[in-house]
């Protein structure tokens, strides 16, 4: 069958936009954007932004205990960090408030670049921050109210 040549734009260099755009670009001139500049700066070199990665990326979705507060000296996920790091796990935080990175932990400030890095999110509650990536939220906050 014969199709004409298009011109198509896909929003979003993930696992679905950017594996149907190298089967796009088969026949049509296809052009991706993503939020994630560094992702388009390896697409820009033909490298892929899928990591081949041995181990897992578990993020730590605020370090805070309660909802405004601004203490997370105590905080209980300080010793789950360390037991993720000790099994293994590359431990990425999003904390706006912690000044500098926890010892063996990365830091991300921006919560677009944090969701699409971590394999799975860890969270003291259900913040509505965490809507769009649901799937991936693991939380004691069951009803979604603490
Ligand atoms: N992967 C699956 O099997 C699957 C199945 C069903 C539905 N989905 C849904 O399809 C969507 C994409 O899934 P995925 O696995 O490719 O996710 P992904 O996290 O691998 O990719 C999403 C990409 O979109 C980019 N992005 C986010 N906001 C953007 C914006 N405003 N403009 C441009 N780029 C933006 C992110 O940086 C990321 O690169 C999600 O909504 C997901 O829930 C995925």
């Amino acid at each position: 069958m014969y199709l004409e040549r298009k011109n198509i734009a896909v929003a979003g260099a993930g696992y679905v936009g950017l594996s149907l755009a190298v089967f796009l670009a088969r026949r049509h001139h296809v052009c991706i954007v993503d939020v994630v500049r560094e992702k388009v700066d390896m697409l820009r070199r033909g490298e892929s932004p899928f990591e081949n990665r041995d181990r897992p990326v578990i993020g730590v979705y605020r370090l805070t205990m309660k909802q405004g507060s601004d203490n997370f000296r105590e905080s209980a996920v300080l010793d789950m960090i360390d037991s993720l790091r000790k099994k293994g796990a590359e431990v990425l935080i999003y904390e706006p408030l912690l000044k500098e990175a926890l010892p063996g932990c990365r830091m991300e400030r921006d919560l677009t670049r944090f969701s699409t890095q971590s394999d799975m999110i860890i969270a003291n509650r259900l913040d509505r921050q965490l809507a769009q990536v649901r799937e991936k939220v693991y939380t004691r906050d069951v009803f979604g109210r603490d």
